[in-house]
């Protein structure tokens, strides 16, 4: 695996995927650690079960995929869900092998870049080049896409959901979980990042890479852009600071503080980079940041889950 971009000497033995993909995290057992946290979190906020798609009516699907698996946690509980389909775990870095030892016979692991897919012309044949995410891909073939929290690594959304679209059955369905870039007032949608200057940088730096600061609340507009029909749209409040006023996201608070706050300022050093900031612009902006994202009880980004199927 590659080695962590190494600015600063604490950061160097970080690890990371190497793959010319977006995405900005590590892959590293710190950061495994922190998706299983954040995953159990997630699950809490959203009800108790992993997914919001119709599950009843989908028993006895075929063939799933998880994109963007990050350490297979979703991909089992898919798996265990439908133990008569095929579970895909896809993601650019291989899933724990400790995982891959006790995973459900049903999943099927695979390294690769969803927005490598390419199809070739309108009768869906693909690019040779991409085989093995591409035939888990094929044109028609899928009764389920699962993604959730893409948003630091897909660069091309609307590749993203039409690829998708093309690869769903008709009748099949597709889920997307993630988050907005943006910080607001528990319990209202009062933004509170309006003022934040680490926050206005790394605005900048998501429109230099192509990421989206609307990842979850955009995700209908482009699945109806793909020809999918909108089955629901729920949103969550992604804690940030435990408070009683969102009850569901009182493990998520605690999470945040945990187990993401200590990996910020790794975050925002490789995302203000992309913009050219380095140094001690770099320590300001992260000490303010450090700052914001704890001010108030209750502070939170909108986390939208959005399931949709092919007609
Ligand atoms: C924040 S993690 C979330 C992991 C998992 N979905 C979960 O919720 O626990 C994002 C994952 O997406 C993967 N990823 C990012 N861009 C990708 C791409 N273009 N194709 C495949 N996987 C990707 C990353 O390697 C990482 O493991």
């Amino acid at each position: 695996m590659a080695k962590g971009n190494s600015s600063s000497t604490a950061q160097a033995e970080r690890q990371y995927h190497d793959t010319q993909a977006a995405y900005v995290l590590p892959n590293d057992e710190i950061e495994q650690d922190r998706l299983d946290a954040q995953a159990s979190a997630i699950v809490e906020m959203i009800g108790g079960h992993p997914c919001l798609a119709p599950t009843l009516s989908m028993v006895g699907m075929l063939k799933a995929v998880d994109v963007g698996c990050g350490t297979g946690i979703a991909t089992m509980q898919i798996a265990e869900m439908f133990p008569s389909a095929t579970v895909h775990g896809v993601d650019l870095s291989d899933v724990p092998t400790a995982v891959q030892k006790i995973a459900p016979p049903n999943i099927v692991w695979t390294k690769g870049n969803i927005l490598d897919i390419r199809y070739e012309d309108d009768t869906g044949r693909m690019s040779a080049s991409t085989e093995p995410v591409a035939q888990i891909f094929k044109p028609g073939s899928l009764n389920y896409i699962f993604g959730r929290m893409l948003f630091l690594g897909i660069n091309d959304w609307h590749r993203y959901f039409s690829t998708s679209a093309r690869a769903l059955k008709s009748g099949g369905i597709i889920e997307h979980q993630d988050l907005d870039w943006a910080f607001y007032r528990t319990a209202t949608s009062q933004r509170l990042d309006n003022e934040w200057e680490w926050h206005r940088a790394v605005m900048s730096a998501l429109k230099k890479t192509g990421l989206s600061p609307q990842a979850g609340s955009n995700a209908a507009e482009l699945m109806k852009a793909s020809g999918l029909e909108i089955i629901s749209m729920q949103t969550f409040e992604f804690s940030f600071v435990p408070c009683e006023k969102a009850f569901n996201s009182i493990a998520m608070g605690h999470y945040v503080q945990q187990k993401l706050v200590p990996q910020y300022p790794e975050l925002l050093r490789k995302m203000l980079e992309i913009d050219g900031i380095t140094g001690s612009r770099i320590k300001d902006l992260t000490d303010q940041a450090l700052n914001d994202i704890s001010s108030e009880k209750g502070i939170h980004q909108k986390y939208t889950v959005t399931v949709a199927r092919k007609p």
